[in-house]
């Protein structure tokens, strides 16, 4: 089982949005998936509730108390996180997952606060880099504005993997409020949007033939 984490101090900066959506796409793709949301405000189960029978399966589990129970045979745990997590929480967090993916906003207070977080991860709780991946991911971007080139560069200089952008789009609002991912509204208006996604999915390289080698390392 792969463990996803979308993690961000910052409210608002998309991990619920992000956290959704990746659970869909791997949902679509045949994964078993389970979404853990360690948020009080429950916008993950929010979603999930929200979401038609006539979509691939994705195990809701409630970790506000900060534990996961994982059914049986998951492929994926993905696991949206709340804002301003305590220290203690943040280090914990940390050590339950293989990926880390941070989103962040580009304006000039987001990516301060950024800066101050991605520092904490690395050096305060040194999340090592052999053992958990790290990426950031831009999101509701409008425009390449000044505060997206100094993210960049920001990012850059980190030497962390600056995935993809997001840009703003009314479709992430329809998808949150109709339980639906991104990959699932039809139509033309959302290619841009799916097309966005894919380095995240090429970065993040799961596939779910994990089990089968393992299986096959016994025989
Ligand atoms: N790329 C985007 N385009 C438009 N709206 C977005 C986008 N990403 C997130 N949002 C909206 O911004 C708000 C905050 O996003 P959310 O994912 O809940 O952030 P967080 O979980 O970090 O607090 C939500 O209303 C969400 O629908
Ligand atoms: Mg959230």
């Amino acid at each position: 089982m792969k463990r996803i984490m979308v993690l961000n101090s910052k409210g608002g900066s998309g991990k619920s949005t992000i956290a959704s959506n990746l659970a869909g796409y791997y949902a679509n793709w045949g994964m078993k998936v389970a979404l853990a949301d360690f948020d009080p405000q429950r916008s993950s189960l929010d979603w999930l509730r929200a979401r038609s029978q006539e979509y691939p399966r994705i195990y809701g589990i409630s970790a506000s108390n900060d534990t996961v129970a994982i059914p049986p045979d998951i492929d994926l745990l993905v696991m949206d996180t709340p804002a301003s997590v305590q220290k203690e929480k943040l280090e914990a967090y940390i050590h339950q997952a293989d990926v880390i993916i941070i989103p962040v906003l580009p304006s000039p207070m987001d990516i301060r606060a950024a800066a101050k977080f991605i520092h904490e991860l690395l050096l305060v709780y040194r999340v090592s880099r052999e053992n958990t991946k790290v990426c950031v991911v831009a999101n509701r971007v409008r425009i390449r504005t000044l505060a997206y080139r100094a993210l960049e560069r920001f990012v850059k200089a980190l030497k962390i993997p600056f995935v993809t952008t997001l840009r703003e789009s009314r479709n992430y609002l329809q998808a949150t409020e109709s339980g639906q991912c991104i990959f699932e509204i039809p139509g033309r208006r959302t290619e841009r949007d799916v097309e966005q996604w894919q380095p995240l999915i090429k970065w993040l390289h799961i596939d779910d033939s994990n089990e089968e080698t393992e299986t096959s390392n016994e025989n």
